[in-house]
């Protein structure tokens, strides 16, 4: 059976050695990673597909501020394990996702990738007219969806990185545990 949820910090190494598998290492140097590197992915939006305990997919979004459209998302990378493509799994993960974010009151997700695949959920390139990426990206697999009717429309300048940072947040959490270790001690 497929469960749709969210990741944990113990789906961590699966979910790194399936996206090695998927797109190998250059994966790190695609554009949309400048958007992801060092960042925390938006709260509730980072999903597995598990099967039977085993991690077989993988999406995730990223706050962004897309020319101006300040509750935006970027969402990549998608990845389902090479035995179970073609079941569907992809389909469900981009559903689920899209459905939290829209839920969440998002109003815009962009990503890069193939429109032949992406047009089925709602993606189009024309969406991406006035928008740039902090790198090079074939404009043809620069997609869009709007989750709020015409939330795109005024959207023009480059794509910004808006997420926490990673490290922030760990430091964070250090000195949560910090503060809770001299409470536990007093
Ligand atoms: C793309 C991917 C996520 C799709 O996941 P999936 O679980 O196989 O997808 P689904 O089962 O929901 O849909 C399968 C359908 O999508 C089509 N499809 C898959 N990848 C496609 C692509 N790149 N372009 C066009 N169609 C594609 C399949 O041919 C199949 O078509 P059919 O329903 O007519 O048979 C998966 O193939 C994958 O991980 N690929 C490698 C990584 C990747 O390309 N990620 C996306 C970044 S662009």
């Amino acid at each position: 059976m497929i469960t749709i949820r969210e990741e944990n910090a113990a789906d961590v190494s699966a979910r790194e050695a399936l996206l090695d598998d998927v797109f190998g290492v250059e994966r790190f140097e695609k554009t949309c990673e400048r958007l992801r590197a060092g960042r925390l992915p938006a709260q509730g939006l980072a999903l597995v597909a598990e099967i039977d305990g085993e991690i077989v997919g993988t999406v995730r979004l990223w706050h962004i501020n897309a020319g101006g459209v300040r509750d935006a998302l970027v969402l990549g990378p998608l990845a389902i394990a090479k035995a179970y493509h073609s079941m569907g799994i992809g389909g469900r993960l981009m559903r689920a996702a899209l459905n939290r974010a829209s839920l969440a009151g998002y109003s815009a997700v962009l990503l890069v990738g193939d429109a032949l695949y992406y047009n089925r959920f709602g993606f189009s390139a024309a969406l991406t007219d006035g928008l740039w990426m902090p790198g090079p990206v074939e404009r043809e697999r620069f997609l869009a969806l709007e989750l709020k009717a015409s939330s795109l429309s005024r959207a023009f300048g480059p794509v910004k990185a808006t997420g926490a940072w990673a490290r922030q947040d760990a430091a964070l959490a250090d000195i949560q545990v910090e503060i809770a270790g001299l409470r536990d001690a007093a």
